[in-house]
């Protein structure tokens, strides 16, 4: 049976520069699949807002949303490290709000760590979920939840500035008790700074190949979200186009008399017809 990984293999996968893979889920099945192939980690990411729900970004996600695919990943998944993702305004506003939201996940989903995004100035919120005994994962760089303040969705550190900047939040967060770090689309030369730079685990989504592994959105991998793909994204398959050609055969075959067949069927026991014939008669 499969071993679920603790934040101590992940410490112990850097230092012996072990890759960890880490992939999105947010339902059963997909989950189910992720922990048969060996995944180290799944986040259910606010991602979801896109790929589940169809909203154009992940603003108007809610913590119950979350909690509900965090539960259905965990039944599917329960030997391997879940992270589920803070979703917008469940950490922004307030220290207390950000403890009892992350204990929701802990609670209601059974979930392994939390992640939020933002630099220094979430620190306080990492702080006090890391005192209340939970493990916070950071995510820096790309951070989906203020796209507006960064101008849309757009690599970041590609300035001296910029590039300075996201060490510095690196470096806050792990001081604020994180166990690992997230940094998306970001110039490898800088994520590989910041890998080097913390001792925790640094995993890139977008961010290169010098991270202590990779993160990636299950339905870009799968190729079944098909709105956009970013630059970082490899599409390992074009599930939603063989979704479509199976939902084309099937409306052919309904409409055309080819499904069902005998074998899809259930017959009345023998003898049985005739007596109905004649009763109804
Ligand atoms: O929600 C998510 O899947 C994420 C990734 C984009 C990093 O946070």
């Amino acid at each position: 049976m499969k071993k679920k990984l603790t934040r101590f293999d992940f410490q112990n996968m850097k230092e012996a520069g072990e890759k960890v893979t880490w992939i999105t889920a947010y339902d059963y099945s997909t989950a189910m699949f992720a922990e048969k192939a060996g995944m180290d980690m799944l986040l259910v990411g606010d991602s979801l807002g896109m790929c589940i729900y169809g909203y154009d970004g992940t603003i108007p996600v809610t913590m119950d949303q979350c909690i509900v695919h965090s539960e259905a990943v965990r039944r599917a998944a329960p030997n391997t490290f879940i992270v589920g993702d803070m979703p917008f305004l469940s950490y922004q506003v307030s220290v207390e709000d950000a403890v009892l939201n992350a204990g929701r996940f802990y609670k209601e989903a059974g979930v392994d760590a939390i992640k939020l995004e933002g630099g220094k100035r979430v620190c306080p919120q990492i702080e006090a979920i890391s005192d209340g005994g939970m493990l916070v994962i950071g995510h820096i760089g790309l951070t989906p939840q203020s796209s507006g303040q960064l101008g849309g969705f757009k690599a970041q550190g590609l300035t001296v500035d910029s590039a300075e900047a996201l060490i510095e939040d690196a470096i806050a967060i792990q001081e604020a008790g994180a166990f690992a770090l997230l940094v998306e689309a970001v110039p490898p030369e800088v994520c590989k700074i910041i890998r080097d730079t913390l001792t925790i685990p640094v995993y890139s989504i977008g961010a290169g190949v010098d991270a202590d592994g990779q993160l990636m959105i299950c339905h870009d991998v799968l190729g079944i979200f098909q709105a956009f793909t970013p630059k970082f994204v490899k599409r390992y398959a074009e599930i939603g186009d063989q979704i479509e050609s199976v939902f084309k055969e099937y409306v052919a075959d309904v409409r055309g008399g080819a499904f069902p067949e005998d074998q899809h069927t259930y017959r009345m026991l023998k003898g049985e017809e005739e007596k109905l014939q004649i009763r109804l008669a």
